[in-house]
């Protein structure tokens, strides 16, 4: 691996980014949901949650991405919405890295916990995400009205 540059997300890295939903996510569901995936993340992230979002790249190749966001209604939280770490990438503290990263960015806005959800058969980011301090609530189905089941994490920060 050369350089990684990392810096603020932009419009130009969205198509990347939705390519990157689609074929680097691999819990046993994963691929029949890709296109939904993708559906949740519009070019706005890419206009209107800069700031909070990241990217990471080794020249032109998108290695990592973290979108997060400062809750507008609940002023002492913040949220990740996705991250992904491209599959060769991972296990070398990429992942962990862009947490530290995001959260002190949101430290700077007065945050204090930061929360995000996950498939419920996404074993791989429950681990994460444990290994990373949050909790883990228990499954709840159709949390987002599609059916499915999702876990919700919350940590202090
Ligand atoms: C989840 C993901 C972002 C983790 O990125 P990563 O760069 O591999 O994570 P790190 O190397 O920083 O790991 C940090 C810690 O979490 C642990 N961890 C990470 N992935 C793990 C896994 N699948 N199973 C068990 N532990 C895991 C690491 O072992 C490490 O612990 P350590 O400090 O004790 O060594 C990456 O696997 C990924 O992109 N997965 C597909 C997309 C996804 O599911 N995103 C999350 C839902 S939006």
């Amino acid at each position: 691996m050369g350089e990684l540059i990392y810096r603020p997300s932009t419009e130009r890295d969205h198509p990347d980014v939705v390519a990157a939903l689609h074929s680097w996510w691999d819990y046993p569901e994963a691929e029949a949901r890709s296109s939904q995936r993708a559906a949740l993340v519009p070019r706005l992230f890419f206009q209107h949650f800069t700031d909070t979002s990241l990217i990471v790249r080794d020249g032109n190749r998108l290695v990592a991405f973290l979108i997060g966001f400062l809750s507008q209604s609940r002023s002492d939280e913040a949220y990740i919405h996705f991250v992904g770490v491209e599959p060769r990438s991972r296990g070398c503290g990429l992942g962990a890295d862009l947490y530290e990263r995001f959260f002190a960015v949101v430290r700077e806005h007065g945050r204090r916990k930061v929360l995000a959800i996950t498939s419920a058969s996404n074993t791989g980011s429950q681990a994460f995400h444990r290994r990373m301090g949050f909790t883990v609530s228990d499954p709840m189905t159709n949390y987002d009205g599609r059916g499915g089941a999702h876990v919700v994490f919350s940590r202090e920060i």
